[in-house]
């Protein structure tokens, strides 16, 4: 049989993902010192409060356009295709490892389908909001009430993002195998006929795997 690895992720993807969640670490950081007084202590991470104010919007546009190459690279496979429906209803058995009679999923399962969509929501969400926020080149163009507005989503979305963050970081070092695809590139046949049973039969030939039974929706 077969015993060679799959390709996952390129070193392009690799660097482009680890560049976002280095900016995403220094965004959140800063963006926490600037949220409250009892976090402001952060802000020496920086080179101190008024530092902390000017690169913390540059680091978040920054991360906004790096995150859009992991988006152009990554959403095709993140469209949701009939079988997730019914992995989402069997969830109860992934998580108990009795994944007999879950059906196959494609290159992400639902549930980093979901958190995918939810990262793209918050990234635009903190983009839009943080342009209409930043007094140094935009804010003269808006008034008060959209500015108060776009302050609270715009702490609304970093929260959100931050959860999210947190549960992509479980899951990824949750399932066995992730975590090095991210850094070396590549995961184990067994890896790949396991969880993505359907990318699996997609990227060898290796028919033999479970059939895409409602394939598509
Ligand atoms: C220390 C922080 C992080 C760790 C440990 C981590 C870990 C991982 C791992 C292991 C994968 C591969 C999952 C798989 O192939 O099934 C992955 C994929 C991915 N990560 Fe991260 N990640 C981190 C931060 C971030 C951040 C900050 C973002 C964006 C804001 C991000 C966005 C993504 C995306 C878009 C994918 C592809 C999955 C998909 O498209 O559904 N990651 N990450």
């Amino acid at each position: 049989m077969n015993e060679k690895p799959i390709q996952r992720y390129t070193a392009n993807q690799r660097s482009n993902h680890w560049l976002v969640a280095i900016l995403f670490f220094m965004a959140a950081l800063s963006g926490l010192a600037l949220f409250h007084p009892a976090l402001f202590w952060l802000s020496n991470l920086f080179g101190g409060g008024p530092w902390t104010r000017i690169l913390h919007p540059f680091m978040g546009v920054v991360m906004f356009v790096l995150f859009m190459g992991l988006v152009i690279s990554f959403w095709r496979a993140n469209v949701f295709i009939r079988n997730d429906g019914v992995w989402l209803r069997q969830i109860g058995q992934v998580i108990q490892n009795k994944e007999e009679g879950v059906p196959p999923i494609g290159k992400y399962n639902p549930g980093q389908k979901l958190l995918f969509w939810t990262l793209l929501a918050c990234m635009l969400a903190l983009l839009v909001t943080g342009l209409v926020i930043w007094r140094a080149y935009f804010s003269a163009w808006f008034g008060i009430t959209v500015i108060r507005w776009s302050m609270l989503l715009h702490a609304l979305a970093g929260f959100v993002l931050v959860l999210s963050i947190i549960i992509h970081i479980y899951a990824g070092i949750w399932i066995k195998g992730s975590v090095g695809a991210m850094v070396h590139g590549w995961v184990s046949r067994a890896w790949a006929r396991k969880h993505h049973g359907l990318w699996y039969r997609d990227v060898t030939d290796d028919k033999s795997a479970e059939p895409p039974i409602n394939k598509k929706g």
